[in-house]
């Protein structure tokens, strides 16, 4: 589903090299991978690559077998929304908008009609247990309330890859394991295909696939 082949991504930064560097893995489609590591070794630049947001100085990345690194941004942009969900350390809801319309907004920006994006964005906030809480605006939701709408609306376009920068860092332990077990479940339901950066153990713990970074290198791979 996903690939990188060999990819390189430097930061020059005051003579020293930072960064990731000949990085290759391969995630199939319907996996919960993460990407583990301490601080500085190189997730977050990783999903930037995969996410298509950042390109490699080097090497390849590959959706559904197709090398996508070296199209043009409107070509990376149109992937992006239609292919791609993002969930981030910090749910980043629009505070003015109920729950409901958070997750109907990047449908009706693909050009959905609203009585479709209603749909799709109920059956989606369903899924993550939040039936109660449409009408509900960020600032009256609990963070893990709020990263579950983060869940929804990523999924709620049906994306096929889902990246994910630290969902839990956030949530006190009691939360973060519930909402990887979500994502495992949609994994396996779905087939969507999970991307996540967390150094957590409770994360750790859940995933499918793991991948060990350190200083921007891949140091181990293990299938738990
Ligand atoms: N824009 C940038 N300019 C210069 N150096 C950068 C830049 N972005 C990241 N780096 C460096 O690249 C390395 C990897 O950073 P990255 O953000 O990918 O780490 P991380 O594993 O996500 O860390 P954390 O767990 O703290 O989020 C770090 O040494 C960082 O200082
Ligand atoms: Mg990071």
């Amino acid at each position: 589903m996903l690939e990188l082949r060999s990819v390189t991504r430097a930061y020059e930064l005051g003579g020293e090299r930072a960064g990731v560097f000949v990085v290759s893995l391969s995630v199939p489609q319907g996996c919960l991978a993460v990407l583990a590591g301490p601080s500085g070794s190189g997730k977050t630049t990783l999903l930037q690559l995969a996410g298509l947001l950042d390109t490699p100085d080097e090497g390849e990345v590959l959706l559904e077998g197709k090398n996508v690194s070296a199209l043009a941004e409107p070509a990376r942009c149109h992937l992006r929304l239609r292919r791609l969900g993002f969930v981030f350390q910090a749910a980043n809801l629009v505070p003015v908008l109920s729950a409901l319309e958070n997750v109907m907004l990047p449908l009706q920006l693909q050009g959905c009609g609203e009585i479709e994006a209603r749909r799709r964005a109920e059956a989606a906030l369903l899924r993550v247990g939040l039936a109660d809480r449409l009408h509900h605006r960020p600032g009256q939701l609990s963070g893990g309330q709020q990263q579950r709408t983060a869940i929804a609306r990523a999924l709620a376009p049906e994306p096929l890859l889902v990246l994910a920068d630290e969902p839990t860092a956030a949530l006190d332990h009691a939360h973060g394991g519930p909402l990887l077990d979500l994502m495992a479940e949609l994994a396996a339901e779905q087939g969507v295909t999970f991307l996540v950066a967390s150094h957590d153990p409770s994360v750790i713990a859940r995933a499918h696939r793991v991948f060990r970074l350190a200083d921007g290198r891949l140091v181990g791979e293990d299938a738990p």
